[in-house]
């Protein structure tokens, strides 16, 4: 592609007049706008870039392995891959209240990343995967643009580094171009938007290591089942939420007592209005049947036949 060939030339071009011999800090979240933004800033000034991933135990099944894989052997770039997961669970314990959660899970995020940044010594500059709508919505203000638009709610204010928006040009499908052309699998630049406190907000009231560990199998099935219907794409998020009860269920010759999944599949434009999906009755029955055999500690699922609004798309 001509177009996309030409804007990395340039963008690289432009980085590295800007950076110099400058150091060069990016926090990837694993979603698609961070990984395609640090790729690109890779492509300019290798080495002079550092990526941190905070692997706060929330990720969806294999994810925060993927990433350090797929930036450690095939962009070969430098990743400080933070394994913090138990502090994490440790914050959360005894917090049911969904903005609480948010808040505990964002401060102790900005807390970790903090520490590895000033390990690295001085970082002059730091990339932000923000996209052209994100700077249209919210009007000019950069600063404020970034802080409502960081994935976990804020960066530290006495932050002084320099800004990298390679992608405040595009649109998300160009992303999804450029990505594409600097060598990132279709299955990273298709990946559906997921929220910063990742599956704790997808644990309906206490988050404890026994429900994140259900959630995570129940949830990697979903994906499975999706991806091989082939609508993965068209969904604009699939997913299971687990809620804090348990009802009866029967099983061989016995009564079980367990918890439900709740299975959500959307389509929207933009998050904010979104329409339950319409799935094939068959691939509902694949996942419910796969979910109940293979999932321990689940003995139902549930289809969530709501649009947003009145409701919203996650749970919490
Ligand atoms: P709701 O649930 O409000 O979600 O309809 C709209 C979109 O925003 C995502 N979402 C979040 N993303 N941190 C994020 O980075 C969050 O705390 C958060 N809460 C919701 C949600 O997944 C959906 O795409």
């Amino acid at each position: 592609d001509w177009t996309m060939e030409s804007f990395i030339e340039l963008q690289v071009a432009e980085i590295r007049a800007k950076v110099g011999k400058g150091r060069v800090l990016c926090a990837l979240s694993g979603g698609v706008d961070s990984s395609v933004a640090a790729a690109l800033v890779h492509r300019a000034v290798g080495d002079q870039l550092t990526c941190v991933f905070v692997d706060h135990g929330f990720m969806r099944k294999n994810e925060a392995e993927q990433v350090k894989k797929i930036f450690t052997e095939q962009f070969k770039l430098n990743l400080v891959f933070i394994d913090v997961h138990e502090r994490f669970l440790k914050k959360l314990e005894g917090v049911s209240d969904p903005e609480t959660k948010r808040k505990a899970i964002g401060n102790e995020f900005i807390r970790v990343f903090e520490v590895e940044a000033a390990k690295l010594g001085q970082v002059d500059f730091l990339v932000q995967g923000t996209l052209y709508p994100d700077i249209v919505e919210s009007g000019t203000d950069t600063a404020e643009t970034i802080k409502s638009h960081h994935n976990v709610g804020g960066l530290p204010e006495d932050m002084k580094f320099e800004l990298i928006e390679p992608l405040r040009m595009l649109f998300k499908d160009e992303v999804r171009e450029l990505g594409i052309e600097l060598g990132m699998s279709e299955e990273i630049v298709w990946r559906q938007p997921f929220p910063g406190p990742g599956l704790a907000i997808r644990i309906l009231g206490e988050v404890t290591r026994e429900k994140l560990d259900i959630l995570r199998e129940a949830d990697a099935v979903i994906l499975e089942e999706i991806r091989r219907s082939g609508m993965y794409r068209d969904l604009w998020q699939s997913f299971a939420v687990l809620p804090s009860i348990k009802s009866v269920g029967v099983m061989g010759d016995g009564r079980t007592y367990e918890y439900p999944i709740i299975f959500r599949a959307v389509t929207s434009e933009d998050a904010m209005t979104a329409d339950w999906a319409r799935l094939p009755y068959e691939l509902l029955h694949n996942i419910s049947s796969r979910i109940v055999n293979e999932v321990e500690g689940v003995n139902r699922v549930v289809y969530d036949i709501t649009s947003k609004p009145p409701g919203t798309i996650e749970w919490e």
